[in-house]
């Protein structure tokens, strides 16, 4: 017994993106790659050893393997004390909620939230820091620093115990102790939302709803909350079993992923209600009978009635989105006299603003949505937000969205995807794009005008930091907007992201299809992109 100093050689691609660290199972089954990360992590973060670490993951293949290799290793890099997740498994948000309620040093969550799973698919590997939430990019990129001149990690012999007993045991001075992955989540849960009204909603018999946990990490928690907790029929919560291969599904919560959810909902005896979470449970999918609430909307619509909600009864400080995320929230900001923050894409750059108190919530049109009550975005905590919401006002969610459309107007909102495409094609479009921007402003691209050209840079309210090159924006004089960013979480080729949005004041336009009022949108910014000919793309992948 006793601990080893393993010898090894760097890895050249260990950058975290936008998430962590993201590569085919298969890269992460080389010798050392995992441990080198690992060790990588330990070294860049000191203030770990004699402290709490929480770890878990998203259950998807290579979860328990990549668990007992941590834990040896963790033991080994002197950590006092690791909670885990029974069966290796933690939701996202739940592991920011332990970090944040056992006072841990930090956190390392394995996902690769919405790619799918599988021997041949994806794994992830993220660090969160003790306030819960992903590490910034200071820590993450001294990690990858450090990957790149490793040359030994550090891990002690003998089994991990098993993950699947509740109870606490050792790996040499370190003291593991397997907790349940979701009582202490369902509490903050509780506390912030109306559980009795939304009880009595589901006792009505006029409400009928799906949660959809796509085989991925949230069907433990949405099935303790919805139909233990608030009382929902069984059957409520659907593919409600983690599997390491999601079923073979995309665990991405979206209009493309999620095709028998959104049937559901169709024609005049559809489902009330319905949503969906994601791999590891920080997405959320909205859906009422015959609508869907884009991520947008849903964040301005939170925003603007979190009042009825006990957690936020005493208003909210500010609201954040990012930059793509449409300016639906700002409306709202606006009119309730509060901040807004416009920051760019991932998660990771609310952390700030929410320790500050300068902000209560936030939200991505990436389908996140969340609040101070932890650090990540959160997939049930936006669904219970939007039950105890239609509880309170006893309306559906369309009446509800189309309230709140007429009142502070509709902004129309995509997101095309062109997925998998070559590198050098994608860097060339956004380099063709950037040389473009200074002569931008002032014309005509079809009957808009250009009022500003930009990449985007956020200057860190709170600690100053600067972020550049965050995004291509292309303005237009009736606030019309779009926007191309590549992606940071993709593991083939590139992905190039085409947002677009429109604000249309007019209430007896709201009715329009997003399409159909988009449309002129999307032809401009297939010739300003030159997508067609760069991507050889006649049309995207995905839209959202
Ligand atoms: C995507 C989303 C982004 C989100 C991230 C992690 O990143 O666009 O909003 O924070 O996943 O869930 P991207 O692939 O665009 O870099
Ligand atoms: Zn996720």
């Amino acid at each position: 017994m006793g601990s080893h100093a393993i010898s090894t050689h760097p890895f050249s691609d260990q950058r975290p993106g936008t998430s962590g660290l993201r590569k085919k199972v298969r890269v992460f089954q080389q010798p050392h790659y995992l441990e080198n990360f690992v060790q990588s992590l330990f070294d860049t973060q000191p203030g770990l050893r004699g402290e709490t670490l929480v770890l878990g993951g998203d259950g998807r293949f290579y979860n328990r393997e990549a668990i007992a290799i941590i834990l040896r290793m963790a033991a080994a890099n002197g950590i006092a004390r690791a909670l885990v997740g029974r069966g290796g498994l933690l939701s996202t948000p739940a592991a920011s909620c332990l970090i944040r309620k056992f006072r841990a040093q930090g956190g390392i969550i394995l996902s690769a939230s919405h790619n799918p799973g599988g021997p041949e698919e994806d794994f992830g590997i993220k660090f969160n820091v003790t306030n819960g939430g992903p590490a910034p990019e200071a820590v993450t990129e001294a990690l990858y620093a450090r990957t790149r001149e490793i040359e030994r990690y550090l891990i002690a012999d003998g089994a991990p115990p098993d993950l699947d007993q509740l109870g606490t045991s050792r790996i040499e001075a370190m003291s593991v102790e397997v907790i349940d992955p979701v009582k202490d989540y369902a509490d903050l849960m509780e506390s912030l939302f109306d559980f009795p009204a939304i009880h009595q909603m589901f006792n009505s018999g006029l409400f009928d709803m799906r949660f959809d946990a796509m085989h991925a990490i949230t069907g433990p928690y949405a099935l303790e909350i919805l139909e233990h907790r608030l009382g929902a029929r069984p059957g409520t919560v659907i593919n409600g079993q983690p599997k390491p291969d999601f079923g073979g599904g995309h665990p991405d919560p979206n209009l493309a992923h999620a095709p028998e959810l959104v049937r559901m909902t169709l024609g005049p005896s559809g489902l009330n209600f319905a949503a969906a979470s994601d791999g590891d449970g920080d997405r959320n999918m909205i859906l009422g009978r015959n609508i869907f609430v884009t991520p947008s909307d849903s964040l301005a619509i939170l925003a603007a009635n979190a009042h009825l909600t006990p957690g936020y009864r005493n208003g909210i400080a500010g609201i954040a989105r990012s930059m793509p995320t449409s300016g639906a929230a700002d409306r709202v900001a606006e009119q309730l006299g509060i901040e807004v923050y416009e920051t760019p894409t991932g998660w990771k750059f609310f952390g700030n603003l929410l320790d500050a108190k300068r902000i209560t919530l936030c939200g991505e049109e990436s389908f996140g949505t969340g609040s101070d009550h932890v650090r990540e975005k959160d997939g049930l905590w936006a669904v219970l937000f939007w039950l105890n919401l239609l509880a309170a006002k006893k309306q559906s969610v369309e009446q509800i969205v189309q309230d709140h459309w007429r009142r502070y107007g509709r902004n129309f909102y995509t997101r095309h995807d062109y997925e998998g495409i070559d590198g050098a094609a994608a860097a060339g479009l956004i380099e063709h794009l950037r040389a473009q921007l200074p002569t931008l402003p002032g014309t005509l691209l079809g009957d808009r005008r250009v009022t500003y050209a930009d990449d985007f840079s956020y200057t860190d309210p709170v600690d100053g930091s600067q972020s550049n090159r965050q995004g291509i924006r292309v303005g237009f004089e009736d606030g019309s907007r779009i926007i191309f960013r590549l992606s940071g979480t993709g593991t083939q080729g590139a992905t190039l992201r085409v947002y677009l949005e429109r604000f249309e004041p007019d209430p007896n336009q709201h009715a329009l299809e997003t399409h159909a009022a988009l449309a002129d949108l999307v032809r401009v910014a297939r010739e300003l992109g030159e997508i067609p000919e760069r991507t050889g793309r006649a049309a995207p992948d995905v839209i959202t």
